[in-house]
């Protein structure tokens, strides 16, 4: 079986922390899987998260994507651009450009054609509702409509995997519904997702959720 993603035997230190930020995490998520990572704040979820995206050099263990190991920063950042969305903690827009450039932004360097760019980041804005707002900056848009522009930026190029971090984290409880029903509607429609998340509701809706604590790993019943 080819995984989405197989993490095997992470381990991660920062200085002057008592244990490992990851302490040997091994972690396979299928293909077309949807998988919740919960966890107290600094058990090490969103270090994972950048580990699976080869955010972060690591002491030990290593990490496929859909079955090949890409070794070094190029190859990661190769493979990232095509094979992995990513969604941070913090929405990460630039301010200075509207939700529309925002969301062109992973596709340079990818995809050369500006129109094709543009049509790419307007259907992007479409499946996340916002095709109306696309020209406003992020200031002009409110913590949810933000939050959907970022998930927008993930898909520009349309990943097999997508990875977010606590993307319903600062949204009330009726954006919060409408960002997992996104995320659950890209995932019906074949894409891998695996979201971070404190909120037990959120974790519920995914397949399949695991726990960090410390940064060890453990499987929830
Ligand atoms: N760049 C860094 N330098 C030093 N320590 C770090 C760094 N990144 C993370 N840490 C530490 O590693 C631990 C795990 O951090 P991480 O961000 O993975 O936690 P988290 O589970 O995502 O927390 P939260 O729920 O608050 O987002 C924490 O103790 C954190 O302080
Ligand atoms: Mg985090």
């Amino acid at each position: 079986m080819t995984f989405a993603i197989e993490a095997r035997g992470l381990v991660k230190s920062f200085p002057g922390m008592e244990h490992p930020a990851l302490d040997h995490v091994s972690l396979s998520v299928p293909e077309g899987g949807m998988l919740a990572i919960t966890g107290p704040s600094g058990s090490g979820k969103s270090t994972a998260l950048y580990a699976m995206a080869g955010l972060i050099g690591l002491e030990a263990g290593s990490v496929s994507v859909q079955g090949k190991t890409p070794r070094g920063r190029a190859d990661w950042a190769r493979l990232r651009a095509r094979k992995i969305g990513l969604v941070f903690q913090d929405d990460w827009l630039l301010p200075t450009l509207s939700a529309v450039q925002n969301v062109e932004m992973p596709m340079i360097g990818v995809e050369r054609s500006a129109s094709a760019r543009i049509a790419r980041a307007q259907a992007a804005l479409a499946e996340v509702g916002l095709s109306a707002h696309a020209e406003r900056n992020p200031a002009g848009l409110s913590g949810g409509e933000r939050q959907r522009v970022a998930i927008a930026r993930a898909l520009a190029n349309r990943p097999a995997i997508l990875l977010a971090d606590e993307p319903t984290g600062e949204l009330d409880t009726a954006n919060s519904t409408r960002v997992v029903e996104l995320l659950k509607g890209l995932n019906a429609a074949g894409t891998t997702v695996v979201i971070v998340t404190h909120d037990p509701d959120v974790a519920a809706q995914c397949g399949r959720e695991v726990h960090i604590v410390d940064g060890k790993l453990e499987e929830m019943a």
